[in-house]
């Protein structure tokens, strides 16, 4: 049995994410493939109850150092509770966020050392690497207006309300990332034309994983 392949969607809060996982999860259902669909933090009843921790409001007195180490401790239950088990019985894995969010939030976002947010990726991945990586980038004009909808529905957490320089951070980190394993990803332009930007992922994964 061939083993499944992770395929991760990383990008800024607002920058489509939801949505282009539905569209490809309707592509791979399409082609008869077993996956599953999971985000991080979660997928796991731990993982749940540190999202609650991680998310809340209340807690704006968290520690950059805290908040890194509880999204490792998600992620390190994550892969092995469910995405190695998963991969391992054949099955494909969709993560919406893994450990590229770290870096760029945690690392160029909060400002801790990248090289430590790696070693902390590393323990918890403990070599369970994503196949592939989408990256959907948006550009701070569209952002802003992508935000605005989610704000006016009430759906905001603990990191949405970050500054709009953080968010700049966080998104030259994604660059950068990307920049440094071009072979692991797919940069897309998340554009007002859902279906176009979908096509445009659908022919990726066609091209690099079928
Ligand atoms: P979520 O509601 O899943 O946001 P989104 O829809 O934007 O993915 O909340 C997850 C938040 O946690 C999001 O703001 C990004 C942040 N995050 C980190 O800061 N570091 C991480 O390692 C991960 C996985 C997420």
């Amino acid at each position: 049995m061939a083993r499944g392949k992770l395929i991760t969607f990383e990008g800024i809060d607002g920058s489509g994410k939801t949505t282009q996982i539905e569209f490809l999860a309707d592509y791979l259902r399409s082609l008869g493939l077993s996956f599953l669909l999971l985000r991080e933090p979660g997928g796991t009843r731990i993982g749940e109850e540190i999202r609650h921790l991680l998310l809340d409001m209340r807690f704006e007195q968290m520690t950059p150092e805290a908040e890194l180490f509880l999204f490792e401790a998600a992620r390190a239950q994550l892969v092995r509770e469910v995405i190695r088990p998963a991969l391992e019985e054949g099955t494909w894995v969709i993560s919406d966020r893994f450990h590229d969010s770290s870096v760029a939030y945690q690392g160029y976002g909060r400002g801790l050392p990248v090289d430590l947010v790696q070693a902390l990726n590393n323990l918890a991945m403990g070599g369970t690497v994503p196949d592939l990586t989408i990256l959907l980038e948006l550009g701070p004009q569209a952002r802003a207006a992508r935000l605005d909808k989610r704000h006016g529905s009430g759906l905001q957490d603990r990191i949405d309300v970050e500054t709009e320089l953080f968010k700049e951070r966080v998104c030259q980190g994604f660059r950068a990332i990307a920049q440094a394993e071009p072979q692991r990803f797919i940069c897309v332009e998340s554009l007002d034309q859902k279906e176009k930007t979908a096509e445009l992922i659908r022919e990726q994964v066609r091209r690099k994983l079928l």
